[in-house]
């Protein structure tokens, strides 16, 4: 028996079964295209956060690869950090590239909707994996995949030749797409962005789609966009999803901030009737609109602190909310809970999102309410 194709088979139908898969083409991608030669290795987070590292020879290494979960490849942007971890046996460190969830991957995939003949732009490369569904599904000569990291690049490409796949694999900045290959009927960002790229919208065929998932700390969430004339719009999609975010999306300044947060002075000290879960947990219904009041702002847990570039910052312990810095940020939230109230408590599909070179906001169905991305 093999069992990895068992595992595998498993998995799909785990997937159809939650009815995150349903186009053929990606179930038969899905049951085909083994992951675990996409991930020889990879790293499993122990309870105190260190990264234990997963070869090839561990006992459970297929049942792991098979499982529907995250994993993660690389560390920091530094591949020392394997080697070390393989020494060590367990590395601290922040996730820089990975095999995505399959559930998110399924869900991207199915919001691509593609067609026989479509070219498709994949942004981050990572293992190689969803390259070689898309190349199952499309044909490689449809595929060009773009990571900005070489390394990373290199081992994907090589594991995308062991698994018979030849798309075209490109080491460069994915927020510049890749213009000799334009235009592209579908591009999918594998990394979460800011805004989305200026040239992504020059490089989309006209009624072309652009998946992808935008980088905001509170609020993040898939979108689904329509490129027409210059200009991308389309829905925030009902499906969660969060990713590592764009190599130059990431927010360097938030880790100081944050742990400033822990001990600074506030500048107001009061009781609060509003919930850090209910504004910040991705599971509440109002943590989407949150995020439209919470523009580029940072979060930790533990207490529960934001941190904006500005300086201002909230500490939440229990009912008690401090604040310091230009705004009062909790009180922003606060405000924004009234107002989703008062709007009929709308969700994250109810909302649209919309890119042009100059500007990008999301608007609310059926009002003329808009919040431009700062
Ligand atoms: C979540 S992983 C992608 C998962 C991948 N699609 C797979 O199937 O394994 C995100 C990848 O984005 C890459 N990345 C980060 N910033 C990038 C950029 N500016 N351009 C292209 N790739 C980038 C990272 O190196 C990382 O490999």
């Amino acid at each position: 028996m093999d069992v990895a194709a068992d595992l595998r088979a498993r998995l799909a139908e785990s997937l159809v079964a939650a009815r995150v898969l349903r186009d053929p083409r990606w179930v038969e991608a899905f049951r085909q295209v083994p992951r675990h030669v996409f991930l020889p290795g990879f790293f499993v987070q122990r309870p105190d956060g260190a990264w234990a590292p997963v070869t090839a020879e561990h006992p459970d290494h297929l049942a792991l690869v098979y499982r529907d979960e995250v994993r993660v490849t690389q560390l920091d942007n530094d591949d020392r950090a394997w080697q070390q971890a393989l020494a060590t046996g367990a590395v601290p460190g922040v996730p820089t590239s990975s095999s995505s969830m399959p559930t998110i991957m399924a869900i991207m995939l199915e919001a691509l909707a593609v067609a026989p003949g479509d070219r498709v732009l994949e942004i981050g490369t990572g293992t190689g994996y969803n390259a070689a569904l898309l190349c199952h599904a499309l044909g490689e000569e449809r595929v060009t995949s773009i990571d900005v990291d070489p390394g990373v690049l290199a081992r994907a490409e090589a594991r995308l030749t062991a698994a018979g796949h030849h798309p075209t694999c490109v080491a460069g900045d994915g927020a510049l797409g890749y213009p000799s290959r334009a235009p592209y009927d579908r591009v999918l960002g594998t990394c979460a962005v800011s805004r989305v790229p200026v040239p992504w919208l020059e490089q989309t065929a006209p009624g072309g789609l652009i998946v992808t998932t935008l980088n905001r700390p509170v609020g993040a969430g898939l979108v689904r966009l329509t490129v027409r004339d210059g200009r991308a719009t389309g829905r925030v999609l009902v499906e969660d999803g969060r990713f590592m975010p764009l190599r130059a999306h990431r927010q360097a300044w938030a880790e100081e901030a944050l742990s400033a947060a822990l001990t600074a002075e506030p500048t107001t000290s009061r009781t609060t009737l509003l919930s850090s879960r209910t504004a910040l947990d991705p599971a509440s219904p109002f943590e989407f609109f949150a995020g439209l009041a919470l523009a580029e702002v940072a979060v930790a847990g533990d207490p529960v602190r934001l941190a904006h570039a500005d300086g201002s910052w909230v500490r939440h312990r229990g009912a008690v909310v401090d604040q310091g810095g230009p705004r009062a940020l909790w009180d922003l939230v606060e405000d924004a809970y009234r107002q989703w109230r008062a709007l009929g408590r709308p969700r994250r599909h109810q909302f649209t999102f919309t890119a042009t070179p100059t500007s990008q906001h999301f608007a609310l169905d059926g009002t003329t309410l808009t919040w431009p991305l700062p």
